[in-house]
C-alpha cells in the first residue's frame, strides 16, 4: 500500500466519490460490561452506515474489542480468571450488544486474534525500518484507566487530567516512537485537511497541543505481559494504543499478505471515518496519523468526535460507577425507542444528559404522539374509506395544499440526506419530524372524515389518502437508518418493501397498493418517571430489576407473553379504545334498544348505533364524553351502518351504564 504523498483536494475528492466508505467505532476495553456510552457510539455509527448504504455506497463497518493492556490484565486478576478466559467472556458481551441493538457491522475485531498480531507487528516493523523506534527508559506517570502516559506538568492534584484517577509511577525499559519528528508533518496535514477532525474546535485543540511541541512516545511496556510481543524483543509488549489503533487496518486484511486483503485495503483505505468519544481524539488525530506516516501509509480521511452521556453531572463511566445499562432501557422503550432517543437527544459533538424523564418524554411526544398518530391516521383512513387500497390521485388534480405537501416531502428528503452526509443524525431526525408534523397537519386540515360524507369530494379525498400514505412511505425510508424495525413495520402496514434513498421522492407510491393490517406502532407508556426510576440502577453490580412497564412494544416481548387464559398486551392493544364526544343523538325508529349517535372520534366523525335506549334518553347524551372501540369493523344495523361500539358496563339483568372518563380529555385520546 503506497503512501499518498500527494494530498491535494482532488485526491480526496476522488476517494470520496468512489462510493466506498469505511466506518469504525473505537474498539472497546473489556474491563467492564457495555453501557449506554458504548451503545451510543455503536448505534450512531450503525445509523450512519445504514444511511450510506441507502444512498448506494459500498460500506464496510467495523467494531470490536480492545483486549490488551494493564487495565484488562488487572480486571481479570480481580475476577480471578486467567486473562484470556476473562477477555473471551467480556468480549462476548460487546458482541451481544451488537446483536441486541441490530448493529449492521461487517466485522467484529478482537485484538487478541492472530490476524491482529500479524498486522500490529507488520506496522511495528515498518515504523522500525523507517528509523522511528529506539530503546530507552520510561520514567514517569501512567494512568491505567485511560492507558496513557501523563507528563508531570499535566497532573491535576496529582491525578490524571482526563479522568481524575490516581496515576502510577513507572520506571522501566521501553521502546520509543520518534513522535517529535512528525510535529511539522502533522501540522501540515491539519492545514491541508481542515475537515480532518469534526467538530472543528476539536481539531484546533489537537493543533494547539502539537504546536506546543511533541515529546517522543513510549510504545512498549516490560512490567507486564498481556499484550502483543514486540518483534525481535518479546520481553516487551506493545503499548496498548499502538496495538489498538492498528485494528482499523487489521480488519481490512493488512498483514495477511492475501490478495483479498490488498484489494480491501485499496478500496477502503484511507476513505475511513473513525467515530470516537471526545476523550480519545488525541490518540486518533495525533498518534495514529504519525504512526501511519512513519509506516508509509496515508492517515485516515476523517475523525468524528462525539460528546459524553452524562449522568448525575458527570461522564457516565464504569470507573465513576454511574452507568446506565442499555438493556434496561431497551426492555422498557424497545430497540427503536432507545435508538431514537439516543440519536435524537445528543447533537453531534455536544454532551447530553441521560435521564428517565428525557427518554420518557421523547418516547411519548415524538414516537407515540407524532409518528404513532400519523401512522395510525394515514393507514386507517385508507382502510376505512377505500377498503385498504391506495387510490389514484392524478397530479393534475392536486390542489395547492397537496402540492405544498409534496414540496415539504422533497425538502425533508434533501435535508435528511445532507445531515446524514454531515454525520448530524440528531438534525436529520429533526428534519424527518418536521415532515411528520406537516403531514399530520395536512390530514387535519383536509378533514377526510368530512370529505368522506359526500361522493362529490371523492377526488380530494383520494388526493388526501394517497398523499398521506405516500408521505408516510417517505418517512419510513428516512427513519430507517435510526429505527430499522419501526421502518419495516410501517412498510408492512403500507404493503411495501424496503426502499433505497437513491430515487426517493414524493409521488411514487403505486395506486392499487393493498395495505397490510394496521398495528399500533409505539403504544404510549403511561408510567410515571418514578415508576421507571426503579429500573435505573446507577450501579453495574446491582441485580437487574424486572421490567417495570407492562406494555412491551417489541413483538419479541409480546411473543414471549403467556397465553394460558391470558392475552398478551399486544393483543389488547389491537383494540383501539378512544375517547369520543357525542355530537348528536336520536332514537332509532322501530327499535327499543338502539340510539343513533353521531360522535367526534378525534380523527373523524362517525355514526354509532348503541344499545342504550333503555337507560338513556337521546337528549341526555349530547355533549357527553364516552369511550368507543374505534377500530371495530363497521356493520349494518337497522338499515344503517354502525362505525364502532360504545363501551358500557352492566350486570346480567341491569341496564347499561356508559363508561365514563374525565370530560376534559380530548376526542381521540387513547384509552388503555
Ligand atoms: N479502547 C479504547 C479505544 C481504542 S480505539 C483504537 C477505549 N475504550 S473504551 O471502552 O473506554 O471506550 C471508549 C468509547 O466508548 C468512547 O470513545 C465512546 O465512544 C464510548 N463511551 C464510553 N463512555 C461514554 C460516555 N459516557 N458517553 C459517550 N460515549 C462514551 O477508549
Amino acid at each position: 500500500m503506497p503512501e499518498k504523498k500527494d494530498h491535494d483536494p482532488a485526491m480526496s475528492e476522488r476517494s470520496e466519490s468512489s462510493g466506498a466508505s469505511y466506518i469504525t467505532t473505537p474498539i472497546y476495553y473489556i474491563n467492564a460490561q457495555p453501557h449506554i456510552g458504548h451503545a451510543y457510539t455503536t448505534m450512531l455509527t450503525d445509523a450512519v452506515a445504514r444511511a450510506q448504504r441507502l444512498m448506494g455506497e459500498d460500506v464496510f463497518y467495523l467494531t470490536g474489542t480492545d483486549e490488551h493492556g494493564q487495565k484488562v490484565a488487572r480486571a481479570a486478576q480481580k475476577a480471578n480468571l486467567d486473562t484470556k478466559t476473562f477477555s473471551d467472556q467480556v468480549s462476548i458481551a460487546f458482541r451481544q450488544m451488537c446483536t441486541d441493538l441490530s448493529i449492521s457491522n461487517d466485522d467484529f475485531i478482537r485484538t487478541t486474534e492472530p490476524r491482529h498480531y500479524a498486522a500490529a507487528q507488520e506496522i511495528w516493523n515498518r515504523v522500525q525500518k523507517a528509523g522511528d523506534i529506539y530503546k530507552g527508559e520510561y520514567e514517569g506517570w501512567y494512568c491505567t484507566v485511560d492507558e496513557i502516559f501523563v507528563p508531570e506538568a499535566q497532573l491535576v492534584d496529582d491525578k490524571c487530567p482526563t479522568c481524575g484517577s490516581k496515576v502510577e509511577r513507572l520506571k522501566e525499559e521501553s521502546y520509543y516512537f520518534r513522535l517529535s519528528k512528525y510535529q511539522q508533518k502533522l501540522l501540515d496535514w491539519y492545514r491541508d485537511h481542515p475537515d480532518f477532525v469534526q467538530p472543528e474546535f476539536r481539531l484546533n485543540e489537537v493543533k494547539a497541543f502539537v504546536e506546543a511541541g511533541l515529546q517522543d512516545l513510549s510504545i512498549s511496556r516490560t512490567s507486564f505481559t498481556w499484550g502483543i510481543p514486540v518483534p525481535g524483543d518479546p520481553k516487551h509488549v506493545m503499548y496498548v494504543w499502538f496495538d489498538a489503533l492498528t485494528n482499523y487496518l487489521t480488519a481490512l486484511g493488512f498483514g495477511s499478505g492475501t490478495p483479498e486483503g490488498e484489494a480491501r485495503i485499496a478500496k477502503y483505505w484511507p476513505t475511513v471515518t473513525h467515530f470516537v468519544g471526545k476523550e480519545i481524539v488525541r490518540q486518533h488525530a495525533l498518534y495514529w496519523p504519525a504512526f501511519l506516516m512513519s509506516a508509509g501509509l496515508t492517515p485516515p480521511r476523517r475523525i468524528i468526535a462525539h460528546g459524553f452521556w452524562m449522568m448525575g453531572g458527570a461522564k457516565m463511566s464504569k470507573s465513576l460507577g454511574n452507568v446506565a445499562r442499555y438493556q434496561d432501557y431497551q426492555q422498557v422503550f424497545g430497540l427503536d425507542g432507545l435508538r431514537y432517543f439516543a440519536l435524537r437527544e445528543m447533537p453531534l459533538g455536544q454532551d447530553a444528559n441521560f435521564s428517565d424523564e428525557a427518554i420518557l418524554t421523547r418516547f411519548n411526544a415524538d414516537l407515540a404522539n407524532d409518528l404513532g398518530n400519523l401512522v395510525s391516521r394515514a393507514t386507517t383512513m385508507v382502510h376505512r374509506y377505500r377498503d385498504g387500497v391506495i387510490p389514484e390521485a392524478p397530479p393534475e388534480r392536486a390542489q395547492s395544499l397537496d402540492r405544498d405537501l409534496d414540496a415539504a416531502v422533497a425538502t425533508a428528503i434533501d435535508a435528511v440526506k445532507a445531515n446524514f452526509q454531515a454525520y448530524q443524525v440528531s438534525l436529520a431526525l429533526q428534519d424527518a419530524w418536521t415532515l411528520v408534523r406537516q403531514v399530520n397537519k395536512y390530514i387535519v386540515e383536509r378533514e377526510p372524515w368530512k370529505l368522506a360524507k359526500d361522493a362529490k369530494n371523492a377526488d380530494v379525498l383520494n388526493q388526501t389518502l394517497y398523499r398521506g400514505a405516500d408521505a408516510l412511505r417517505v418517512i419510513a425510508a428516512l427513519v430507517d437508518p435510526v429505527m430499522p424495525d419501526a421502518a419495516g413495520r410501517i412498510r408492512r402496514m403500507l404493503g411495501l418493501g424496503a426502499e433505497s434513498w437513491r430515487a426517493l421522492r414524493a409521488g411514487t407510491l403505486a395506486p392499487g397498493t393493498k395495505l397490510g393490517d394496521v398495528e399500533p406502532l409505539f403504544p404510549r407508556l403511561e408510567k410515571t418517571v418514578e415508576e421507571l426510576r426503579t429500573m435505573s440502577t446507577g450501579n453495574e453490580s446491582a441485580p437487574t430489576p424486572p421490567p417495570p412497564i407492562a406494555a412491551p412494544s417489541s413483538p419479541a416481548l409480546a411473543a414471549a407473553a403467556p397465553t394460558d387464559g391470558h392475552i398478551a398486551i399486544d393483543d389488547f392493544m389491537k383494540v383501539e379504545l378512544r375517547v369520543a364526544k357525542v355530537l348528536e343523538a336520536e332514537a332509532v325508529p322501530k327499535s327499543k334498544k338502539l340510539i343513533k349517535l353521531k360522535v367526534d372520534a378525534g380523527t373523524d366523525q362517525r355514526t354509532i348505533l348503541a344499545g342504550i335506549a333503555e337507560a338513556y334518553k337521546p337528549e341526555e347524551l349530547v355533549g357527553r364524553t364516552i369511550v368507543i372501540v374505534a377500530n371495530l369493523k363497521p356493520r349494518p344495523m337497522m338499515g344503517m351502518e354502525s362505525q364502532g361500539m360504545v363501551l358500557a358496563a352492566s350486570t346480567e339483568t341491569g341496564p347499561p351504564s356508559l363508561v365514563a372518563v374525565d370530560p376534559s380529555l380530548p376526542a381521540g385520546a387513547r384509552v388503555r
